[in-house]
């Protein structure tokens, strides 16, 4: 079929060509149709790694072609997970609602300082000249928080101890375990770039940006992706300390929760803040799925008729692990926790005997304990909670059908309209 196709056009241009040899110089004819196009050519040799020879070129960059994206990354925690310092105090996209950082740790100048650590959402860690985290009783600030109605100040970090600023494999893009960055004695390895910035995720991007369409960018929607840095020792364990579970340990959360099967970009936006919200450009606070697009069956059915605005983030995602601040009388720290499955016995333990592991559950001491603790609503007799809690979602359908009274039977039958 195909040889026949190719040949008969091919015949034709000779013949042709023959005519116009043999006889006198005649008009050319019409150029005839194109024939179908010859099958695919073998495998040319295996190219290079297109990102293993692509460099950085940083977020700025990309954020020229991709200028949307760019603008909402710009207001996260991980555009500004560390910030070189120069002399002069850094300044946060939400500054306004943080009062940013007002002074270095007393003692010091911002000369004396080289790098801060987070200073974004909820706490700020300072690393002086010689690369070390800056310890002692007044060396971590933090921000002020309403819902424990706590000032911002200072707090404790690691007093009497040398802290080596071992951070940047997760607070810093094109980081490398060798070498010691600005060679300070305290810095563990060397970065690109200060900051989670694009290519940390996606890989450099220099030939991407030369050809956008031949030169494909990495794009990982694993939770593992993100597990590199949302993770303590290891995501099989829960860390916890001092009533509290410990802050950075998302991936573990998810890992030990029915929720094992979803990335974390199933509800995550990657480019947007789940802290802050801006009516512009990350009005869901980054939050792109919400419960009820799943678990519309639950929505429907809520057994404590007076919840009406206790949303579902609020028991099963409960503030109970701590990044800056926590108040236990409250049962209410500042990082929400990932795992989701409520456990209605009231009996159930929230931690292991010696407090550093958290239970593969929340429990409802700190589920409803963050209200039912007589400031925003009465403390109730355990036995109480468990009825409550105990088939929160089940609906019970009324038990005796209430016989008709009075009124109800007087109401007339609605009459009909008569149509026009
Ligand atoms: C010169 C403009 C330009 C620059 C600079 C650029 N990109 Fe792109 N990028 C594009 C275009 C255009 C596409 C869409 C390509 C397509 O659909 O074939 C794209 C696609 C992408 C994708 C989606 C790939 C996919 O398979 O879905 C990612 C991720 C990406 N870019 C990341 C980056 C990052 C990170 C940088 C900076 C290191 C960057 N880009 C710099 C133009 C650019
Ligand atoms: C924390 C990791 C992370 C960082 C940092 C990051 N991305 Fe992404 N990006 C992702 C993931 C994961 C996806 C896939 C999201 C999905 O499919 O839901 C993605 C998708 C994309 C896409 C394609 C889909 C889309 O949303 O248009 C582009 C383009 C892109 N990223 C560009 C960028 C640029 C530019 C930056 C920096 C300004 C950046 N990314 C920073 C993780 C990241
Ligand atoms: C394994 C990865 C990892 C390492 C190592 C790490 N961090 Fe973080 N850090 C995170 C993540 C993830 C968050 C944000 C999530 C959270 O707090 O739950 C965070 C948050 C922070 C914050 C709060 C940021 C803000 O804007 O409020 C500070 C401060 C901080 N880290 C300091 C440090 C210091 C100091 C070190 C080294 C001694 C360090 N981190 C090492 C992953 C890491
Ligand atoms: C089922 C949806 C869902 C999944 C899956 C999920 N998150 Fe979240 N995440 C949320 C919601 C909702 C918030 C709270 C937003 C708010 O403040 O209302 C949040 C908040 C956060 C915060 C901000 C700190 C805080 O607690 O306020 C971090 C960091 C975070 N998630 C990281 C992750 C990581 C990493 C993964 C994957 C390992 C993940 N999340 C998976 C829904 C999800
Ligand atoms: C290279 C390490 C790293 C990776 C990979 C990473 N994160 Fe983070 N993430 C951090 C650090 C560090 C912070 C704290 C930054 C700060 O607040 O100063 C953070 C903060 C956050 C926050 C809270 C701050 C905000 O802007 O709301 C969210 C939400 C978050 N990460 C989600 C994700 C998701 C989703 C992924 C995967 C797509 C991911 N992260 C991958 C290191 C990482
Ligand atoms: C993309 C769909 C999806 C989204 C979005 C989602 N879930 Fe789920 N959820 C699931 C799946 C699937 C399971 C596992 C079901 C099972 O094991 O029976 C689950 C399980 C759960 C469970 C555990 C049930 C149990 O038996 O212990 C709870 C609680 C839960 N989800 C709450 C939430 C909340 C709260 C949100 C919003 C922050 C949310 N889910 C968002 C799909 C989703
Ligand atoms: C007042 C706290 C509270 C609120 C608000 C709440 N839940 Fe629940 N939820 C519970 C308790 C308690 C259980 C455990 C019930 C049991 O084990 O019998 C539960 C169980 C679940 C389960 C597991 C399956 C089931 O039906 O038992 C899912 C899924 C779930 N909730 C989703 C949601 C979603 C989605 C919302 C928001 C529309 C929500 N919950 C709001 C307390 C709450
Ligand atoms: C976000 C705050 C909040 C959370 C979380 C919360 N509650 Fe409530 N609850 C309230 C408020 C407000 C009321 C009404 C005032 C009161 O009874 O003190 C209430 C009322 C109740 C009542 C009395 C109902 C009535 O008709 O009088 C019960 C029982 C109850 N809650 C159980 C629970 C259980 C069980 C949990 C955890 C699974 C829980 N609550 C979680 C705020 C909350």
């Amino acid at each position: 079929m195909f040889r026949r196709h190719v040949l008969l056009p091919v015949l034709l241009l000779f013949s042709l060509m023959a005519v116009s040899c043999a006889g006198p110089q005649g008009e050319a004819g019409p150029v005839g149709p194109a024939g179908p196009a010859g099958p695919l050519g073998p495998v040319g040799p295996a190219g290079e790694d297109a990102s293993a020879s692509q460099t950085f070129i940083g977020a700025a960059q990309c954020g020229s072609c991709h200028e949307e994206i760019y603008a909402r990354f710009g207001l996260t925690g991980h555009a500004n997970a560390l910030s070189a310092i120069n002399g002069q105090p850094p300044t946060f996209p939400y500054d306004t609602i943080t009062n940013g950082i007002p002074e270095p740790p007393a003692g010091y100048t911002w000369d004396d300082i080289s790098y801060v650590i987070g200073g974004f959402g909820w706490m700020a860690r300072f690393v002086d000249n010689n690369g070390y985290v800056i310890t002692g009783e007044a060396a971590q600030y933090n921000f002020a928080n309403e819902n424990l109605e706590l000032d911002a100040g200072w707090a404790a970090f690691h007093p009497d101890e040398q802290v080596a600023f071992d951070c940047a494999r997760c607070h810093t893009t094109g980081y490398a375990a060798q070498g010691r960055q600005d060679n300070l004695e305290g810095v563990d390895g060397t970065w690109v770039y200060e900051g989670v910035q694009c290519e940390k995720c996606h890989g450099p991007g220099s030939r991407h940006a030369e050809d956008p369409q031949g030169v494909r960018m990495v794009v990982d929607r694993s939770a593992q992706l993100c597990g590199h840095c949302h993770v303590r020792d290891d995501k099989a364990t829960m860390d916890a300390s001092e009533g509290f579970a410990e802050h950075n340990q998302q991936f573990s959360d998810l890992y030990n929760s029915k929720h094992f099967a979803l990335e974390c970009v199933t509800c995550h936006d990657p480019h947007a803040s789940a802290r802050f919200t801006d009516a512009d450009v990350n009005p869901n606070q980054g939050i792109g799925q919400v419960c009820q697009a799943c678990h519309w069956e639950q929505e429907m059915v809520q057994n404590v008729s007076r919840h009406g605005r206790v949303t579902c983030i609020q028991c099963h995602m409960p503030l109970m692990a701590k990044s800056a601040v926590g108040d236990l009388n409250i049962f209410t720290a500042d990082i929400h926790a990932h795992q989701f499955s409520i456990n209605p016995d009231p009996n159930a333990p929230q931690f292991s005997e010696d407090g550093t592991q958290v239970m593969p559950y929340l429990t409802l001491t700190y589920v409803c304990g963050q209200c039912h603790n007589d400031e925003i609503a009465d403390v109730k007799d355990p036995a109480e909670m468990e009825a409550a809690a105990r088939g929160y979602h089940t609906w019970i359908p009324p038990t005796a059908t209430p016989s008709p009274t009075p009124e109800a039977t007087a109401v007339p039958e609605a009459t009909p309209t008569p149509q026009p």
